[in-house]
């Protein structure tokens, strides 16, 4: 029997959702609305790109733009890959099914890095040295993290966050690591409560479907999402999603490789 792996249990309650994140594509524009000379990106990847929403939302934006969806989980792949097609944007999605830590991407060869709800995969310090060579001078690299919002959290939600997710900084700090790491922060936002809502309402609906599940595994991860979803409401003044459009520094003149339009090669995956 093959083992069932947490990845597999989070597949299981993700996949029907139509988003695998807290954002709305009111968010996400605003972001794009932000990035210098937006009418004129070209090369944009989506990096850990899920259910998609974050891809269409950008494909619907620049339609003149080729959109690289970089995903590890294959079905979210091919319901991308599927989607471009039925929905007449397959000039302008291209769908890749990998691990954004070891795809080949070509120096320069990248306008606009996006990663909604995906940074932590990498982490953020190695997000934005992993990302910097990849962008062209002027590129950007917008991403979206969670966030102390004040100074200090509640006891509960810090000793819930310690445990979940100990990379939590203030939106101070983040800039600072990216300044330090060769940005310029063009702009950041917290996300509202309804692009909060936009995940958490619909996630809360699939964890009651899923409440008499006789899967062990189902129903441990059910517990903590519940309890992350409560934290995160009681306590939403002090700590959530912000948003962060960061410009790459550095002149033309720097960059090992600069090769142009669509030179973005991809070699490993899974
Ligand atoms: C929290 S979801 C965010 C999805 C989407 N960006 C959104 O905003 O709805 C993170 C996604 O990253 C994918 N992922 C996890 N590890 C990955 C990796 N190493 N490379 C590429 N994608 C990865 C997961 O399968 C998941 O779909």
């Amino acid at each position: 029997m093959r083992a069932v792996s947490i990845d597999d249990v989070m597949y299981e309650i993700f996949g029907p959702l139509s988003q695998g994140a807290p954002g709305n594509d009111a968010s996400t524009l605003r972001a794009l609305d932000a990035v210098p000379c937006r009418d004129t990106l070209r090369r944009v990847l989506d990096l850990g790109a899920g259910h998609g929403r974050t891809t269409f939302a950008l494909a619907r934006a620049l339609p003149d733009a080729r959109i690289t969806a970089v995903e590890i989980h294959e079905p979210f792949v091919e319901r991308i890959a599927e989607r471009a097609r039925t929905s007449g944007l397959a000039h302008g999605v291209h769908a890749v099914c990998g691990d954004m830590a070891k795809i080949d991407v070509a120096a320069g060869s990248v306008d606009l890095i996006w990663a909604e709800g995906s940074i932590y995969v990498v982490g953020m310090e190695q997000a934005l040295v992993m990302g910097r060579p990849w962008l062209r001078p002027g590129g950007c690299l917008a991403f979206r993290d969670f966030v102390r919002w004040t100074g200090d959290l509640s006891e509960e939600a810090r000793a819930f966050w310690a445990v979940e997710y100990p990379d939590t900084a203030s939106e101070a700090e983040i800039r600072s690591r990216a300044e330090a790491a060769g940005y310029r922060v063009v702009r950041n936002f917290r996300m509202p409560r309804n692009a909060h809502e936009a995940y958490y309402a619909p996630l809360e609906a699939r964890m009651a479907e899923l409440a008499g599940s006789a899967d062990a595994e189902i129903l441990n991860a059910h517990e903590d999402i519940r309890t992350e979803i409560d934290i995160v409401r009681r306590y939403r003044e002090e700590a959530g999603y912000t948003f962060f459009i960061l410009q790459r520094e550095g002149s033309r003149a720097r960059i090992a490789g600069d090769n142009g339009p669509g030179s973005v090669g991809w070699a490993a995956s899974r």
